[in-house]
């Protein structure tokens, strides 16, 4: 079977001839049966808010029915279905990080949730204002933070605590411009409210309210989500990693861990290092268990421990297609209800675990704080026990992987920036001003967040690491999250030998520091790690974000939750690109004000780009006038 939306992925071609051979259903064969896709829905103008509905308004100006039955035009359904997504992202990735506050705020001494990174621990206390962050007892300390970040989520007055970390030109916008995010509950039901049949029609009002609740995403439930894991699990540092389907092993008892919060799958983790299992699984003829990760949860895990990287979201079913994958252990998030009804096709069990997305089709062993460690035990003892099942007969693993450097959290960014300071001896530590300094000196030319998921309305992968050869080529340095950071890892990119495919000024860099030229900065919610990064940056040199020469890039976006890091990368004063055209189109006023108009108020707009070629060249321009803007 060939696909050429899989051209560029050499181990696609081979892996959907053998789903074609075992008699196996994947995202490719579904996507054919979709034909050809809904025009309105494409363009937004399709409207099922209420039952007097659904009402679909002319995507085209002038022709056909320009209003719905209560008088909605195009440029309102548009606005409305588009805020209704961000705030779908919003509560995606703040509801993860609710979680994690909930797991700190009942972690122990003896485990299995317990404090990792004290140090962070008492500095975001601090941070926040708790009294005697230094002295105070770590677990007492963590309740307290736990439950102060507990009240992010609703509490009735004022707005993110984390919103000091940005610069002050940029907090006195937001309070400007009335998009200050309050509680993260807030903006979401708010944002619910106002696009309720009846309430908001104005475009640019919709707008606003999405960013705001989009802002308590990234200044808040992301942040939260990061900064609270950091603590518990550890900050990651630099470590090598190996990436792409060969990580699966033939000899092994393979369990895939695949969805995003690292609570499960640090548990899983942990459980299968249990003495007891790995004899089990030798007993049953196995070398022993290896946990391969997918999507976020594979990102977290590999970030702090250098869990090997199975692959990123397209590539979900191939992992169950090679059979020799034991169990598929999910949470929340990006995984195809699909999965169950594949791994049926094999000996795999597809075990969910999540009360917010249990999936029906196989098994479910409900996770919670409480017993976290016990589930996960049982969760390894099933996977070893399917060992045995294994047909080896339908076991075709593609001989492809590749080693790769991960790990890369703001706070070993900038330990590998003092390892060079320190040598000369001339400047400060601790801080990213070596970073703004070669950016300013015209070394780099800038820097660019690589974002987002994989799309079959891109060539899968190929728009990720397309972007990203060409500006690391144009001594841009890149860093990456989410499938695209698997994407760039699966294309060697994330290697300290990748330097050789730099401009001069980035290989020079790279040296110096020993970094590669793209850094893997973790998972979606660690997007928060990007936005700190930059806006240390901004701070280091007194100006707001929206005067450096960054950019924010998601190539191959998918879901919800990126339309909402879309909302608050450009409400951070970072231009956006998106390789995918969100469905606005059908209203050229709606689509003016994101691609031009908000620029004037927010410092910062949406691209729309689908060649990624093209969108490097706009980008290279963009990151030229701001040059040239400051003077650099
Ligand atoms: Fe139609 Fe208006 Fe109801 Fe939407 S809210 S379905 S446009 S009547
Ligand atoms: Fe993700």
């Amino acid at each position: 079977m060939s696909n050429e939306i899989l051209n560029y992925d050499k181990v696609a071609e081979a892996s959907l001839a053998k789903a074609q051979r075992d008699g196996a259903e994947t995202m490719w064969d579904r996507r054919a049966a979709q034909k050809t896709q809904c025009g309105f829905g494409e363009a937004g103008v399709c409207c099922r808010i209420c039952a007097m509905g659904p009402c679909r308004v002319s995507p085209v100006p002038g022709k056909g029915a320009e209003r719905g039955i209560c008088g909605a035009n195009a440029d309102t359904i548009v606005a409305r279905n588009f805020a209704r997504m961000v705030a779908g992202g919003t509560s995606a990735h703040s509801d993860h990080a609710r979680d994690i506050v909930h797991a700190m705020h009942g972690a122990k001494a003896e485990g299995p949730f317990k404090i990792r990174d004290e140090a962070k621990l008492r500095r975001i206390a601090g941070e926040w204002g708790i009294e005697a962050a230094d002295t105070k007892e770590t677990y007492a300390l963590a309740h307290e933070l736990a439950d102060m970040a507990l009240q992010e989520f609703g509490k009735p007055f004022g707005t993110q605590r984390f919103l000091k970390r940005a610069p002050i030109a940029r907090q006195e916008l937001w309070e400007r411009e009335r998009i200050a995010p309050r509680a993260i509950d807030m903006e979401v039901t708010t944002l619910m409210h106002s696009t309720h049949m009846g309430c908001a029609s104005d475009y640019e009002s919709l707008f606003r309210r999405g960013m705001r609740t989009g802002l308590s995403d990234g200044w808040g439930g992301s942040m939260i989500g990061t900064e609270f894991s950091d603590i518990m699990y550890g900050t990651p540092s630099a470590r090598p990693s190996s990436s792409n389907l060969g990580v699966i092993d033939a000899e092994m008892v393979n369990v895939l861990i695949h969805g995003h919060d690292p609570n499960l799958a640090e548990m899983v983790v942990l459980a299968a290092q249990n003495p007891e299992m790995v004899e089990l699984a030798k007993a049953k003829g196995a070398k022993g268990i290896n946990i391969v990760g997918m999507c976020c949860t594979g990102n977290e895990m590999t970030m702090r421990h250098g869990i090997k990287i199975a692959g990123n979201f397209y590539q979900q079913e191939m992992c169950i297609i090679t059979g020799a994958i034991e169990a598929v252990v999910v949470d929340v998030q990006c995984i195809f209800p699909a999965l169950p009804a594949l791994a049926k096709t094999y000996h795999t069990r597809f075990i969910s675990t999540s009360q917010k997305a249990k999936i029906s089709g196989d098994m479910y062993i409900e996770f919670s704080e409480e017993t976290g460690l016990e589930n996960a035990n049982e969760i390894i003892k099933i996977a070893v026990e399917n060992f045995p099942n294994r047909d080896a007969a339908k076991v075709e693993i593609p001989d492809i992987k590749q080693d790769t450097m991960v790990g890369y959290s703001v706070e070993a960014i900038i330990d590998h920036l003092d390892a060079v300071v320190n040598s000369q001896l001339e400047d400060e530590l601790g801080t990213v001003k070596p970073l703004t300094d070669v950016i300013y000196a015209g070394v780099l030319r800038g820097a660019a967040g690589v974002v987002g998921c994989n799309n079959p309305k891109q060539q899968h992968d190929y728009a990720h690491v397309k972007v990203m050869e060409e500006l690391i080529k144009r001594d841009v340095i890149c860093v990456v999250t989410g499938c695209a950071a698997q994407a760039a890892a699966k294309a060697g990119l994330l290697t300290l030998e990748a330097k050789d495919r730099c401009g001069r000024g980035l290989l020079e860099v790279c040296e110096r520091v020993n970094i590669p030229p793209v850094l893997h900065m973790g998972s979606c919610v660690d997007i928060s790690r990007i936005l700190h990064i930059v806006n240390l940056c901004a701070d280091v040199r007194g100006i707001d974000p929206a005067l450096l020469p960054v950019v924010g890039i998601a190539p191959e976006w998918m879901s919800e939750k990126a339309v909402s890091i879309a909302n608050y990368v450009v409400g951070s004063g970072i231009n956006t690109y998106l390789g995918v055209i969100p469905q606005v189109l059908g209203s050229p006023n709606f689509t003016k004000l994101l691609t031009e108009d908000c620029q004037e108020f927010i410092g910062a707009h949406f691209v729309f780009e689908k060649d990624p070629i093209v969108m490097v060249d706009k980008i290279m321009e963009d990151m030229e006038e701001k040059r040239t803007a400051l003077g650099i």
